[in-house]
């Protein structure tokens, strides 16, 4: 456990390489460069948060690295089940009653070699009781769920005995995996506007769910469409 770091993910990279096991793990109570999903920054307050990067290794032909993210999604929805709405913003945004509570980084330095580490990182907003300005419609704590303020080493705890189950069906390629992902997928037939990081135009359509390697279906007026990378609007009907 770190006081201060810069990012618990880049410090997990970095043991990894060193050749840390399966499991290991690395909390801090704040970060000064906290990384989040494309480039972007997350921010934290000392005491606020959950901050952690789990280093997990499979070399077992059964395992689906696509699926990691997605995994490690159920994983987090499932310790926040009790909560009011608890869903899943496809790829890894965990929400509460629509507000974002975790987000998730997965990072891997090499993807080519089975043998190459990746590094699942967890923000979860813990005793947050507001959030600033730019972030104050759209995410949420479990103290703001809740009224309740958490134990953050009771929590990390929780979360990893829950990674420990979902991550050993996961290496194994189960199928309860992707059944658990979708059955806590919001938005399913709802409609969306789908923005890929590809830089080509938003498109519109249906909600349909995700295909086996882990990628958006969307029904579109052209028929379905796939996306391995992208960011989703909910839109009203
Ligand atoms: C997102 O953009 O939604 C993903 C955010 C992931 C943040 C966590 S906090 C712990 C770990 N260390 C980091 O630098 N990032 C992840």
């Amino acid at each position: 456990m770190h006081d201060v770091i810069d990012s618990t993910n880049r410090r997990a990279l970095d043991l990894a390489d060193d050749g840390v096991p399966d499991g290991f793990v690395v909390i801090a109570d704040r970060q000064t460069a906290g990384r989040g999903r494309r480039g972007r920054t997350w921010e934290s307050n000392s005491g606020d948060s959950l901050l952690m990067s789990l280093v997990v290794r499979s070399t077992r032909a059964a395992t689906r690295w696509e699926w990691l993210p997605l995994a490690s999604a159920v994983a987090v929805a499932r310790v926040l089940g009790d909560l009011p709405g608890v869903s899943l913003k496809w790829p890894n945004d965990v929400l509460a009653r629509g507000h974002k509570i975790s987000g998730i980084l997965v990072e891997r330095r090499t993807s080519g070699d089975v043998r190459a580490p990746a590094v699942v990182g967890i923000g979860l907003n813990v005793n947050q009781k507001r959030f600033p300005d730019d972030l104050a419609t759209s995410a949420t704590s479990i103290r703001m769920e809740t009224g309740v303020i958490s134990d953050r080493t009771d929590l990390a705890l929780t979360l990893l005995a829950e990674f420990r189950d979902v991550l050993s069906d996961w290496k194994a390629g189960a199928e309860s995996i992707p059944r658990a992902y979708r059955d806590l997928l919001g938005g399913l037939g709802s409609p969306a506007d789908v923005r890929p990081f590809d830089g080509s135009d938003t498109v519109h359509g249906v909600i349909e769910g995700v295909d086996a390697g882990g990628r958006l279906v969307l029904r579109t007026g052209d028929g379905l469409r796939t996306f391995a990378a992208g960011e989703i609007t909910l839109r009203s009907r």
